[in-house]
């Protein structure tokens, strides 16, 4: 069976990429995603505010003396040079693709740092950018704006390919992943896992809700896939979101996505579950009589319709309408 995969202009063994997290953050555990089948990493995150901290450039004196208080405290346990050289060590250690990656709510400062993760070794970039427009007087696209004009000024810093790894909520998401390829991005991860709020009754506190996703928050995200890489089929799409077992590997295949990325399952079953995943995708493919993954990629995109609103529209009357 071959799995080789396209991604980002690199060529992958397989489609299969340890997603940015704690599963990411050493050599040890980079070299295990390796032994044990993955396709590619994703470095855990750096975020904008550890490189503005280090160049000086923080806003202090803000209402939010915590969140100073708590970047500080990271920025100190977490540097920048021990970050490169992860980077470095992983490309000497290792023979797959390394992307390291950036969390970000600007398109300022931190950009120039993107330079010194390609100089380390770092075969593509991934930038995760998010933030909540909570001013009711911004309008409609600002946000999107802001995305383009990262992409744009990425573009002329970096050489690599990188990828944007987006939220849910665009109200156009193929007019804005259409846009950041036509800026120079080369994919987008569908989609980012955010901070999600809960409220604890009892002692009348806002908590964090899980952190790790469910198999069922796969579905949405597997319309998406299906949806972009029928309208693009330019860009490169990371599935990013509920592969929770080698059928949902396959799934995300037939929807069209490139790559897929696991997270929350390898927290519960270890590296060593890459393997599992990547045997079953083989065997299903034997049972298809498949011998590539490009022979059935994007096999069940929105492609095959012709109006998929329509489509869309017809599937939704009859789902609630089944029930009486
Ligand atoms: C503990 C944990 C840490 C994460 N850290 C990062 C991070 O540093 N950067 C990032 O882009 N995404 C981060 N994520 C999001 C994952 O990369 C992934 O997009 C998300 O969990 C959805 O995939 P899953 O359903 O396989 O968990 C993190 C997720 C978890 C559970």
């Amino acid at each position: 069976m071959n799995l080789e995969t396209n991604y980002l202009g690199l060529k992958l063994r397989n489609p299969v990429i340890v997603s940015s997290s704690g599963l990411t953050d050493s050599l040890d555990k980079i070299k295990a995603a390796a032994e044990y089948g993955a396709g590619a990493v994703v470095m855990k995150s750096i975020f904008e505010e550890q490189i503005n901290y280090q160049a000086g450039i923080l806003a202090s004196g803000s209402d939010y003396p915590e969140a100073e208080d708590y970047i500080s405290y990271y920025t100190q346990t977490h540097s920048l040079d021990n970050y490169l050289k992860l980077v470095e060590s992983a490309k000497k250690s290792t023979d797959i693709p390394v992307i390291p990656s950036i969390n970000c709510v600007t398109a300022d400062n931190w950009i120039n740092f993107a330079k010194n993760i390609e100089s380390a070794g770092a075969d593509a970039l991934e930038i995760n950018m998010f933030f909540l427009p909570l001013d009711k007087t911004v309008e409609p696209g600002v946000a999107e704006k802001l995305y383009l004009n990262m992409v744009e000024k990425l573009r002329t810093i970096l050489t690599i390919p990188f990828a944007i790894k987006l939220g849910q909520r665009f109200t156009n998401l193929f007019y804005t992943i259409d846009q950041l390829y036509n800026r120079g991005a080369n994919g987008v991860v569908l989609f980012n896992r955010f901070f999600e709020p809960d409220i604890d009754i009892n002692s009348m506190n806002i908590i964090p809700a899980s952190v790790f996703s469910k198999p069922d928050d796969k579905r949405n995200v597997l319309r998406y896939v299906a949806m972009a890489s029928a309208i693009n089929d330019r860009i490169s799409i990371s599935a990013s979101t509920g592969v929770y077992s080698g059928d949902d590997v396959v799934k995300y295949l037939l929807a069209g996505a490139d790559t897929e990325q696991i997270c929350s399952v390898l927290y519960k079953e270890g590296h060593k579950y890459l393997k599992e995943l990547l045997d079953f995708v083989e065997s299903w493919m034997r049972s298809k009589n498949y011998d590539t993954v490009d022979k059935f990629r994007g096999l069940l995109n929105y492609k095959n319709f012709m109006d998929a609103g329509k489509y869309e529209r017809a599937q939704f009357m009859k789902y609630f309408s089944g029930y009486d």
